[in-house]
């Protein structure tokens, strides 16, 4: 029987951990589970509705670390997690994705010579000023299994060094959320009580720190978003940070003016997932909104320079289109215009199955 704890910090990781703990509680001769959530996002919408949505239990252990700068909330992360570890003396703790709790709670566990297992390992979009970069380097540097989502991946790691041994290609565990919860969205009345039922629209995300704490990249961003407005409404839940620079940088007024420009509060995971599915155009900065419109062959372009997810693009529905007006609104009426079905079918990437949780599963109870 193996111990493990499944760590939680920020909104995107639950969808990573809820399919994995429901595989360890289905296979309770081998498997026990706890759940640590750091609290690195604390609002009910950025946290408790996603437990609700995706039945994930109530976490064991909640260490209320709140925000911070990067040192001081990886700093809090690590002070608090430490002694989990030492009264719990887990076999493994697993770690998803690449927010700063992923990187603290590895940290520790190396240095107490705990085994790590780090979901969604070897991604990279080579850009070193993307805080999530430097979490998912030294990440995979310390974790003892590294489980990835896509064979680029594995490709990363060995070009860093890291050996065969400690990789398994396992595919994308999101994914089996997505397939999980894709029915019970059908019930969601987000797209009745926004009043586009049966209409065309664009589903807009927007918080990486590049993109909204820069106030000229923020109002290339809404010069696009403005001029695609006049051909479809476009809903956009916001995330408490670029809600803020709203407000700092004074664009209040010129959003309030672009009417088919929605703004609305963060959603939780199942009123989201209604509303991108029926998206015409999902336009964000997210990495993991970009696998999940590719999961169901949505058109997304993506507003950053790169991707560590190159085979969202590889597939086809994903284009990576930058921070400039014109680009961004070029991309987008041609995705637009574009006839909606295609002659081809869906490409979905190799493993992204919904079976993941299981595989990873498997790799942990092999070491
Ligand atoms: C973090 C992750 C990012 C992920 C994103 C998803 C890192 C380095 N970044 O960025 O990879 O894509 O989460 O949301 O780990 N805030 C609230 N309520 C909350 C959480 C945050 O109001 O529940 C506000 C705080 O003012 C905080 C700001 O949002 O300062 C930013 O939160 P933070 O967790 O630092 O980074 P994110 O931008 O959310």
């Amino acid at each position: 029987m193996l111990k493990v704890i499944n760590v939680v910090g920020a909104r995107p990781n639950f969808m990573k951990v809820a399919p994995i703990v429901e595989a360890m509680k289905r296979r309770a001769t081998e498997f026990a589970p706890l759940i640590v959530h750091t609290g690195q996002h604390y609002d009910a919408q950025m946290s408790d509705a996603f437990f609700h949505d995706l039945g994930l239990p109530k976490p064991d252990v909640y260490l209320g670390v709140g925000s911070g700068s990067h040192a001081a909330q990886t700093a809090a992360v690590m002070q608090s997690f430490e002694p989990v570890v030492l009264e719990e003396k887990p076999d493994w703790v697993l770690v998803v994705g690449d927010v700063n709790s992923t990187l603290a709670c590895a940290l520790v566990c190396s240095k107490l010579g705990i085994k790590v297992a780090h979901v969604e390992a070897g991604l990279r979009s080579r850009d070193r000023t993307m805080p999530e970069e430097i979490n998912r380097i030294l990440t995979d540097q310390l974790a003892d299994l590294l489980l990835t989502p896509s064979q680029d991946g594995d490709a990363n790691l060995r070009a860093e060094g890291i050996p065969d041994s400690r990789i398994r290609f396992v595919g994308n565990v999101m994914i089996d959320s997505l397939f999980n919860q894709l029915k019970r969205a059908e019930a969601s009345t987000v797209r009745d009580d926004l009043g586009i039922a049966n209409k065309d629209y664009a589903a807009l995300t927007l918080h990486r720190p590049s993109n909204v704490d820069d106030a000229a990249t923020f109002a290339r961003i809404l010069d696009a978003l403005e001029q695609i407005s006049r051909r479809l409404p476009i809903i956009f839940p916001v995330h408490p940070r670029t809600r803020a620079r709203i407000v700092e940088f004074g664009f209040n007024k010129r959003i309030e003016r672009a009417q088919n420009l929605r703004l609305i509060e963060p959603l939780g995971y199942i009123d989201f997932l209604r509303l991108y599915s029926g998206a015409r155009l999902v336009l964000t900065d997210s990495g993991g909104i970009q696998e999940e419109t590719t999961a169901l062959s949505i058109p997304c372009l993506t507003l950053r320079e790169n991707t560590e997810r190159p085979i969202t693009v590889e597939m086809g529905s994903n284009r990576i289109v930058g921070t400039d007006t014109d680009k961004i609104t070029r991309a987008a009426f041609n995705a637009l215009d574009a006839p909606r079905t295609n002659q081809t079918p869906p490409r979905i990437p190799p493993l992204w199955d919904g079976h993941t949780a299981d595989r990873i599963l498997d790799a942990i109870t092999k070491g």
